[in-house]
């Protein structure tokens, strides 16, 4: 036995035979404490939360299972002295040695750290960092969370967003990791493995199908299981499988007549015995809607308070409405959890974040996420040498775009802009101090680098006139509680660039999104960057990409669609504009009118969609260029394997990393008309280096789920296999027989 996994509660058992024990002990006994025996850090999680759940009396383990209310979220209300000030908080066991929880949200970065006056890293938006594909800059994503929720005293994290982006204009996207399961799934469950090796308790949520924000808490999803199995489920079921997660958060809306939380199918059918999900289901805040039914069908603990899961659930027990075994296998979940993190034998001992490693970590994740779109006539990277620039837009001069919602991490020292738009809790953009013109202006020494605000199209137009380039940045602000009405930018800003680029013929935008935007002025400017919420080192990452200190890599996460009416829905289903309220804390998620959402496009959104309708995109999914140039060749498949390998070229004159992607077409018998993506590989390479690689692809995405024996089934026949930079650029094709 190791003496730190004693810890506290080994001595608390030496102090307790001390005060029970005779006037005389031998000295023997004292040195040969018996810590309690699911302190033994051999023994499973398993075992070991039955070990202590052995010893639980029934008010104990109720106590387990709900928080104890709004806290810091809701003014007014108490907050428990042992409370660290975040979304949650579940008061611990002591007399057996159980922490208590603290629980914050994390989506990217930790939320609320100024309420204490704390520091936390605002990273890239998870949807930028899942256009690097790069599972190791998720994990260390993770880790830069983790870490600082240590340090910060928390031992759990409710981040981990994975719904698929099957609504382009989710005001949460940027919380999540787009809009294909085999990425999203991957992205999330290597960002939630890196955060859960800091010995913290991770979370994957909105579980499940809660692809908008309009309506949130009334809309009734759907759609068929075979659909929900091979697209927003299966994201889950990657990401669960990576990272075996502690706790899944169900999610406000209902699936199939039954709200997430309280709904058989997706909880005990599908997350318990077909994931074999270990950990437990906590309920979005106040997103449990009862008690037996809630309990019956898979809820594992009610968030924030005890509405349902306090006195309801004792009486529900006393009155044998539900059996004691269900309380027992709801404490086993989250205890089993507790152990299987390390939090029991290694509590976390508040420090201080450390915010340069924080800013060199974001810049690092930031410069693999930055998504080049267009570069006409090579107008990036920029000479050093220029005269003049003109920076437009975007507060560019002070600061970088945060998401907001519960995702908003605090900016240290406050809002570095004071944007004109905005009020309300969730409705004022938050600029975080990572300047865009103070990195420009140190990498373009001999130019005069001038700054003029959106407000003036005409001033802008101007500057852009006298500049030799011009750099509009543009924004669109999302945050959780409502969507974006539409798909254009916000406000007079395609104005603003159509303006710009008609003053000055080297005109490069740069996109600060939450998600995909139409672009009516994109052939009409040079380079188009989308660096997504760029987090606190945004600034050095985009500049370091403009003049060429780094070639960029990132590939879109997301299909960008020219227009609404390309969309599986045209609007955003539900959403009235005149029945939303921006602004407001729950903007568009305030509607109470309950309604049906039918998504029966099923599995076919985002690329899927755009390739069975024979449509467009503006951008496709996995598009993104590079600073040099890619050549493919040698396709070789491994049908037993299921592998594919091919060789990839740098054929330009700097090093640049190529994201290569594999496609298949499911055999004929499976009905389908599109592909998926299957697998891909990051590869760095030097000017004029060719690599082979190897890609084994993910028989999951190669499967279809049959609804009958409830599995998924690889079809026979013919498999078609692409290859190449984009899901629409494939210049290797191939066959798989199976
Ligand atoms: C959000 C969750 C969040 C919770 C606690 C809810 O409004 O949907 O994602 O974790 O609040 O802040």
């Amino acid at each position: 036995m190791q003496r730190r996994a004693i810890g506290w509660f080994g001595g608390l058992i030496v102090l307790t035979q001390l005060c029970a024990a005779p006037a005389y002990t031998p000295l023997q006994a004292q040195q040969k404490p018996v810590p309690a025996p699911w302190m033994e850090t051999s023994l499973s999680p398993d075992r070991r939360a039955d070990l202590v759940l052995a010893q639980m009396t029934e008010a104990e383990k109720l106590q387990l299972v709900h928080g104890t209310g709004w806290g810091v979220l809701k003014p007014g209300t108490p907050v428990p002295p042992e409370d660290n000030g975040g979304a949650g908080f579940v008061p611990g066991i002591k007399r057996l040695g159980i922490p208590d929880v603290n629980l914050a949200d994390s989506a990217v970065g930790v939320r609320m750290a100024a309420l204490r006056g704390r520091y936390s890293t605002l990273l890239p938006s998870t949807l930028g960092a899942a256009s690097s594909w790069d599972a190791d800059s998720a994990y260390l994503y993770g880790s830069v969370i983790g870490r600082e929720l240590r340090a910060q005293g928390y031992n759990m994290s409710i981040g981990g967003g994975v719904n698929l982006m099957r609504e382009p204009r989710n005001g949460r996207s940027f919380e999540y990791a787009g809009e294909d399961p085999l990425l999203a799934g991957t992205m999330t469950g290597n960002l939630m493995k890196g955060l859960q090796a800091q010995k913290i308790m991770g979370d994957i949520k909105h579980y499940a199908i809660n692809d908008q924000e309009t309506g949130r808490n009334v809309l009734n999803v759907m759609l068929d299981r075979k659909s929900m199995r091979e697209s927003d489920l299966l994201a889950f079921q990657i990401a669960i499988g990576i990272s075996q997660p502690a706790a899944v958060m169900c999610s406000y809306n209902k699936v199939d007549g039954d709200y997430a939380c309280e709904n058989d199918y997706l909880l005990n059918q599908v997350l318990k015995k077909d994931f074999g999900f270990k950990g437990w289901v906590l309920s979005d805040w106040d997103g449990t809607h009862s008690t037996v039914k809630a309990a019956l069908n898979g809820l594992d603990q009610e968030q924030p308070g005890s509405d349902y899961f306090g006195d309801a659930l004792q009486k529900a027990i006393a009155a044998r409405d539900l059996p004691p075994s269900r309380l027992d296998d709801m404490v086993h979940r989250i205890l089993r959890s507790m152990f299987a993190a390390g939090i029991v034998d290694d509590l976390p001992h508040g420090s201080v974040v450390d915010p340069f490693q924080g800013r060199e970590d974001a810049r690092r994740i930031e410069e693999e996420s930055i998504v080049l779109l267009r570069n006409a006539s090579e107008v990036l990277p920029l000479p050093r040498s220029l005269k003049s620039i003109a920076l437009i837009g975007s507060h560019a001069d002070l600061g970088v775009l945060s998401g907001g919602g519960s995702a908003q991490v605090d900016p240290p020292a406050g809002n570095v802009a004071d944007p004109r738009r905005g009020n309300g809790e969730w409705g004022k953009p938050v600029y975080f101090p990572s300047s865009p013109l103070k990195e420009i202006r140190s990498r373009a020494p001999q130019a005069s680098v001038t700054y003029t605000s959106e407000d003036d199209i005409q001033a802008a137009a101007a500057a852009a006139k006298n500049a030799d380039v011009a750099i509009v940045f543009v924004n669109q602000y999302m945050s959780e509680g409502r969507d974006a009405p539409t798909l254009s930018l916000p406000d007079r800003q395609d104005a603003l660039v159509s303006a710009v680029a008609a003053a000055n013929p080297n005109t490069i935008v740069v996109l600060e999104t939450g998600g995909p935007v139409s672009m009516p002025w994109h052939n009409k400017v040079k380079g188009i960057l989308e660096v997504w919420y760029p987090g606190i080192g945004g600034a050095e990452a985009m500049a370091g990409i403009l003049f060429g200190e780094v070639n960029p890599s990132g590939k879109l996460p997301v299909t960008f669609a020219a227009r609404e009416a390309d969309l599986p829905h045209p609007r955003v289903p539900g959403f009235d504009p005149a029945n939303t309220t921006p602004g407001t804390a729950d903007g568009a998620s305030d509607i109470n009118t309950p309604f049906d959402v039918h998504y029966s496009e099923g599995v076919r959104f985002g690329y899927k969609w755009f390739d069975s309708e024979r449509k467009e995109p503006l951008y496709p999914f996995g598009f993104g260029l590079s600073y040099t140039t890619f050549a493919y060749s040698r396709l070789k498949v491994d049908a037993d394997r299921a592998a594919v390998s091919f060789t990839v070229t740098n054929t330009g004159h700097r090093p640049g990393a190529e994201i290569a992607e594999v496609y298949v077409e499911l055999p004929n018998s499976a009905g389908e008309n599109f592909k998926r993506l299957a697998g891909w590989r990051r590869i760095p390479l030097s000017a004029g280096e060719s690599r082979n690689v190897t890609v084994v692809l993910d028989p999951l995405t190669m499967s279809v789920f049959d609804t009958k024996t409830n599995s998924f089934i690889l079809p026979r026949g013919r498999f078609q296999v692409l290859v190449g930079s984009s899901s629409r650029e494939t210049p290797l094709v191939g066959t798989m027989i199976k």
